[in-house]
């Protein structure tokens, strides 16, 4: 069994990962997308998305982070895949999955599904571009409208090398409405030899049963479950259905509120624990009340004594 953390851009960010990993689990975690256009980007630029590489590449509690990188001009991929490498990235990781317009009209994510000879050329660039030993990863959706091309895209982002496949489980046209098409899962398993792992509302132990049942794959990617309940990868781990309290998570978001006013501007930091809250309260009561509290506070000394 592995267990990761996903990538959630404007959502799980350093900090979020930090507090997340910190609760155990995991076996890595995934940066936010660096979307590459033409060109090798300056260290401060992969530095900036994935800080955890002036960590030696791990969160403060020791899991280690892959950056994630967006694109499909092959020789770009390749030249920031290798630099993300050398500063201490645990493998690369190959977004092929985004539902974002702006970034699939510069061809860029899930667009990429509807030819998958792109997939293939993106992949074996950035493979040829990294020692043996370096895990190249990739994450995709069942199709773009459609999972007509599905199995011919996993076996593209085989052929060309990757060692792991992640596969988020419903098209593009699908968006995150709910429910994860598992049962797809099941079919690129059985048409691939790399490792299959699965992502989509896995979101408490009973949900992962139920995808390994579906799916055949003991691997996930955990995501928003994760961010409501951050212990989640542990009580898959330990197989313990039962949710920890509000009270072990209090003092999370209290090092989250914390943390932020270090680095952020007042309403960029309301704007982050009203998103984590919320999440939140999609699982616990007690956020609820907390949701209401803070809301449509934006006094920040207020915050501060409610948080
Ligand atoms: C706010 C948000 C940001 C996301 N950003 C990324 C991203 O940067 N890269 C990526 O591959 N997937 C991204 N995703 C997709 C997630 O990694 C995951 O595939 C999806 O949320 C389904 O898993 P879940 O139901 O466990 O959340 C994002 C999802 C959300 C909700």
């Amino acid at each position: 069994m592995r267990i990761i953390l996903a990538p959630m851009e404007g959502l799980a960010d350093v900090h979020l990962r930090r507090l997340i990993t910190a609760q155990g689990g995991f076996d890595w975690s995934v940066s936010e997308f660096v979307r590459v256009v033409d060109r090798p980007y300056p260290d401060r630029v992969l530095y900036g998305m994935c800080p955890e590489l002036m960590n030696g590449g791990r969160t403060d509690s020791g899991t280690p982070v892959r950056v994630q990188l967006l694109g499909s001009d092959a020789e770009a991929m390749a030249a920031n895949a290798l630099r993300a490498v050398e500063l201490g990235s645990y493998g690369i990781d190959i977004n092929f999955g985004c539902p974002s317009k702006t970034v699939n009209r510069r061809n860029g994510g899930a667009i990429m599904l509807q030819e998958p000879e792109s997939l293939y050329r993106v992949v074996s660039a950035v493979r040829a571009a990294l020692p043996t030993s370096v895990v190249v990863s990739a994450k995709m959706r069942l199709g773009f409208d459609d999972t007509s091309l599905m199995l011919e895209n996993a076996a593209a982002i085989e052929a060309a090398g990757a060692t792991e496949l992640t596969v988020h489980a419903r098209t593009r046209r699908q968006g995150y409405a709910p429910p994860a098409h598992w049962h797809e899962l099941a079919r690129i398993r059985e048409h691939i030899r790399i490792p299959l792992i699965a992502n989509g509302d896995i979101c408490s132990v009973e949900d992962y049963h139920r995808c390994v049942a579906a799916t055949g794959t003991v691997d996930v990617m955990l995501g928003r479950g994760a961010v409501r309940m951050p212990s989640l990868a542990r009580q898959i781990r330990d197989n313990c259905p039962q949710d920890s309290p509000w009270v072990s998570i209090e003092p999370l978001l209290n090092d989250f509120w914390r943390q932020l006013s270090a680095v952020l501007s007042p309403r960029d930091r309301i704007g982050r624990i009203r998103q984590w809250v919320n999440y939140l309260r999609q699982r616990h009561p007690e956020a609820e009340v907390l949701w209401q509290l803070i809301r449509q506070e934006s006094d920040i000394q207020r915050l501060d004594a409610v948080l």
